[in-house]
Parts: structure tokens; sequence; C-alpha cells
């Protein structure tokens, strides 16, 4: 895995930073020290508050420094980043305290400026989203600008109230596996076939994961299987003797998924609601395939994480969080080849939503005919994948883009909901494009779930109207 060494050298950088305060060159160490020793008192800060020419040398007095921690920083560390970043969670280091903050302040920088973190795929040129936890180029340069001056602290009483945070969900499902350990480093990929408890038809119209060992859980994918499939996943369970089932690209099973998906959760994971007035039907005597992907840490406990849902019995919009792909790719007709050596291989899909609904589900409440919603988009493809996007073909030629991943990441992957849903006529077509780089790869690569295979495959919400 790439992650590890790209994450040990600022690692190092911050540690040797936070030791020898005044051995650093940059202008951020300097100030580190100071505050550390003013910690909670005004006067110190405004010393510190002297190194930024912003200042001009006129502070006088209880006079803050043009950019501190509590005023202006730690708002948007809160809120943008120690949801991930506090201890024992599944951060590297915790913000979460000025302390911590000055310690990997000068770290910080690049990552916020060229947009690594907060992680978040979307191309924002492409669409707007809700829950888009990006900061603003204004927020980016207060950071940029408070670790230029020296990472003055300011007084605690001048932090911002903070925004009341949203109403709980009322979860009425719970669903949870047994605790398990993963061993393969750095990745482990782990099915939990759950049993549906519902004895009639529910539709699922908001899903959380609470994970159970937060520092290891990296991302979870929960699939419905219908009971006509449920077998073939009980088969791969029982022959694997550990909790679960090993799996990788998807929840394992036929070579055509009409696993249907439920959604995806990432840490931080803002929402959980579908689109108001929608939900996903499941039939009784389903099961729940759980996909967690792990990246195991020494002296973690088990895990045990839980599914949260709310169910209701009927919804106004039944909807469906359909996987787009080629179906001749999945049934090898057509081979959805990568050869290697190649640093740009492009795959692409166009289908018409009604026929994907058809194909995938036969539902009665989608006609052929019909128009549907689309509120959420989504991508996936295994780690050769460079680039996708998935957009909207329209009957008179125009084109509307719903998700483009510039820099495909395959450990943050999501389905985001549009800041405005868009209605998809049956004389529209989803366009979908993977772009792949097999250049030092050893052979051809080909669709498959496992992790030598690739997967190229769009996500979309689409409820009827
Ligand atoms: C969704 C969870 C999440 C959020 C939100 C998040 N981070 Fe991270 N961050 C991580 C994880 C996990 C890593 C370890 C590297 C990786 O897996 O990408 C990391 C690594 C880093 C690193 C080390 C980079 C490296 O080279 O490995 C920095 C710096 C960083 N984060 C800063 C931030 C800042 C600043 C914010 C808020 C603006 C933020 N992060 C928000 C999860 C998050």
């Amino acid at each position: 895995m790439p992650l590890r060494p790209s994450l040990v050298a600022p690692l190092f950088a911050a540690l040797i930073l936070g030791c020898n305060g005044s051995g650093g060159a940059t202008s951020a160490t300097t100030g580190e020290g100071e505050s550390g020793t003013a910690q909670g008192s005004t006067t110190g800060d405004a010393s510190t508050g002297s190194t930024g020419a912003e200042t001009s040398g006129t502070s006088v007095g209880d006079d803050e420094p043009s950019v501190t921690y509590f005023r202006d920083v730690k708002p948007i560390l809160d809120q943008r980043c120690a949801n991930c970043h506090r201890t024992g969670d599944i951060a590297p280091f915790a913000l979460e305290n000025y302390q911590q903050a000055s310690m990997w302040g000068p770290i910080l920088v690049p990552e916020i400026e060229d947009k690594t973190m907060p992680p978040w795929g979307p191309d924002a040129d492409c669409n707007s989203y809700l829950h888009d936890p990006s900061l603003s180029d204004l927020e980016i340069a207060t950071i940029a600008e408070w670790v230029d001056i020296g990472m003055p602290e300011g007084d605690p009483e001048n932090e911002p109230p903070k925004a009341d945070p949203p109403p709980p969900i009322d979860y009425d499902i719970e669903l949870a596996g047994v605790p398990f350990s993963p061993t393969i480093y750095p990745d482990e990929y782990r099915c939990f076939l759950l049993d549906w408890p519902a004895l009639s038809d529910r539709y699922v119209t908001a899903l959380n994961i609470v994970p159970g060992e937060r520092s290891i859980v990296h991302h979870v994918i929960a699939y419905v299987i219908p009971s006509a499939e449920v077998d073939t996943y009980a088969a791969l369970d029982d022959a694997d003797p550990l909790p679960g089932y090993e799996c990788y690209g998807g929840p394992g099973g036929e070579e055509v998924p009409r696993a249907q998906w439920l959604g995806a959760w990432a840490p931080g994971a803002l929402g959980g609601e579908l689109p108001e007035g929608t939900g996903i039907r499941v039939a009784p005597g389903s099961k729940v395939v759980v996909q967690i992907h792990y990246h195991p840490v020494a002296g973690a406990e088990p895990d045990l994480s839980v599914v949260q849902l709310r169910t209701a019995a009927m919804v106004e919009h039944p909807a469906y969080l359909l996987p787009l792909a080629n179906p001749l790719w999945m049934l090898g007709v057509v081979e959805m080849t990568i050869p290697a050596g190649e640093s740009d291989v492009r795959h692409t899909f166009e289908v018409d939503l009604p026929s994907a609904i058809d194909y995938l589900h036969n539902d009665a409440e989608f006609g052929l005919d019909e128009p549907v919603q689309l509120s959420m988009a989504g991508l996936h493809m295994h780690k050769l994948g460079t680039r996708a996007s998935l957009s909207v073909k329209r009957g008179d030629g125009g084109e509307q883009c719903l998700v483009s991943v510039p820099r495909w990441d395959f450990n943050w992957q999501g389905v985001y909901e549009f800041e405005t849903p868009l209605i998809v006529d049956p004389s529209d077509s989803v366009f979908l494009e993977c772009h792949f780089n097999n250049q030092a790869g050893e052979g051809t690569v080909a669709w498959g779930d496992g992790t030598e295979d690739e997967m190229c495959l769009g996500i979309v919400y689409v409820s009827a109207l």
C-alpha cells in the first residue's frame, strides 16, 4: 500500500518539529514554542502575534493576532477534521486541542491546499453535493496564514459557539455479526452475512454504521441479498472457518451482481438519511451482506460493527441504489481488459435507466416508459482505477455531469447526494467512463471481484416519481 510511506515521512517531520521547537528553520516552530508556554494566557499570545507582519507592531493589551487557534482555526478543525482526527479513530493523529493542532500545523497546509484532506473524491466542477466536507478557499487560507504567523493560540473566550448538532435519527433495526479481529496487513476485506429480521416488506430510509473498533474500520458497504440468492452467500460463509468470509470488490457470489446496494459508509460520514420520501425495499427472507474494509493496527480490540437502519412500511418514492455496468463484462462475453504496460485504458458503458432497472429488478413500480428521479451517484473501481465519471446524456443532445472523480482512491469511495436531484427521461441515457493504469502490471487484468481483478461500476440512486 502506497499510503504508509507517504504517511510516515510527514509524521517524522512533524515529530521532529514537535520535539525540537527551537531547532527548526521555519517560522512555525518559533510560534509553537512560545505559545506552548503561554497556554491559556492572552499576554503570551500578543507577543507571538507580533511575529506576524499583519499586526504591524500595533498590538497592545489583549489585541489578538490576525488569526488565532481558538477564534479561527479550531472551528474549522472541529467541523472538518476532528470527526476522524481524534483519539482512537481512523486517522493517524488527533487534532482536538491546541497542543495537537500546533504540533501538526505545518504538515496540514500542503494536504489541505492540494485538497487531499479532508478525503472527498468528487470534482466540484461536475456537480454540487449535500454534506460536502471540503474546505472553502477562505478556510484553507485561514489555516495557512495561522501556520505562517506562528500558530498563535489566542483567547479561548473568543471561540465561536458551536452549531447545534442535527437531530438524532430514530433507527429501528440494528444488525450485527460477531466480533472479528482482522489480521491481514495493511488491508483486509471481510463480508458478514446477516439475517434480516422484518417479516414483511420494509423500506430502508436511513443507514448508519457504528464501528465497534473505530481505529480499524475504514469503509463499509452494505448489500441486500434477495432470498433466492441467499444459498450462494451462505455457502461462501460456511466455506470460511472464521466469522464471515473474505471478499473484495463486492459481496462475492454470482457473476452478475444483482446484490442491491443499501449504502456505503466511511469514517466521519455525514448524513445517513436517504433523500426525503424515498426508501429501498427489503423483502422478508432477504439477508444483508456487510462488507468491511479493515486497516488492522496492532493492539486493536476485535471489531463488532453495528448497522443501524431506519425503516418504514411504505414510502412515497420507492428507490434503488443501482449498480450500472456492462452486463457483458460481467459475463465475460465482452472482455473488459486492461493490458499490462498501458497507462491509460478507457472503458465506457451507456445504458438507459428503465432497461437497467428492468434487467436487474423487473419492478412494476418502475415502468419502461416512465421518467425517474436521480439524487445520488458514486463510482466503483479497484486499485488500477485512475479517474472515472458518470453523466446523463439527454435525448436532445445535452449532457449533465453527475459525479466525476479525477483522482480515484480505492480507500475513499462513496455515494454522493446531489444538492439538486434531477429527472431522467426514458429518452436519456447514463454514460459511465473509467480509466485505468496498468503500466507496471505483469499481465492483462479483466473484470472480477478479486484483488487481482478490476471493475468499472457506476452507482445511482433512482426513485420512482
Ligand atoms: C474521513 C476521515 C478524515 C477526515 C474528515 C480528515 N482526515 Fe486527515 N487523514 C485521515 C486518514 C485515515 C489519514 C491517514 C492517511 C490516509 O488513509 O489517507 C489522514 C491523514 C492526514 C494527514 C497526513 C497525510 C499523509 O501524508 O498521510 C494530514 C496532514 C491530515 N490527514 C490532515 C487533515 C485535515 C487538516 C483535515 C481537516 C481539514 C483532515 N485531515 C480530515 C482521515 C481523515
